[in-house]
């Protein structure tokens, strides 16, 4: 699976929901999560996102990241359509420590 990552948080800028062929992208107040069982692990939602915030689960100490996933795409409705990036997106960008600081 793929997962959305730290750096979605607080920018949110939506484009990866456009190109997903399966629709499994869930919108929480400000990030995203992919549902890891919904996912084909098609890998276009990658490159898409501005903020790099998509990673593929092969790549090291993920796992934190596939449960919280997991866990917010049970919650949150689904997103297909695009919209506008959070009004702080290109400050937030790349900033550490976002799930502490922002996460709601
Ligand atoms: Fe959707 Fe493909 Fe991205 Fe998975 S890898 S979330 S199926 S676009
Ligand atoms: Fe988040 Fe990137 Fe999508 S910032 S909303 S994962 S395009």
């Amino acid at each position: 699976t793929y997962v959305v990552t730290d750096n979605c948080i607080a920018c949110k800028y939506t484009d990866c929901v456009e190109v997903c062929p399966v629709d499994c992208f869930y919108e929480g107040e400000n990030m995203l999560v992919i549902h890891p069982d919904e996912c084909i692990d098609c890998g276009v939602c990658e490159p898409e996102c501005p903020a790099d915030a998509i990673r593929p689960d092969t790549e090291p100490d993920l796992e934190t990241w596939v449960e919280f996933n997991r866990k917010y795409s049970e919650m949150w409705p689904v997103i297909t359509q695009r919209k506008d990036p959070l009004p702080e997106a290109e400050e937030r960008d790349g900033e550490t420590g976002k799930l502490d600081k922002y996460f709601s």
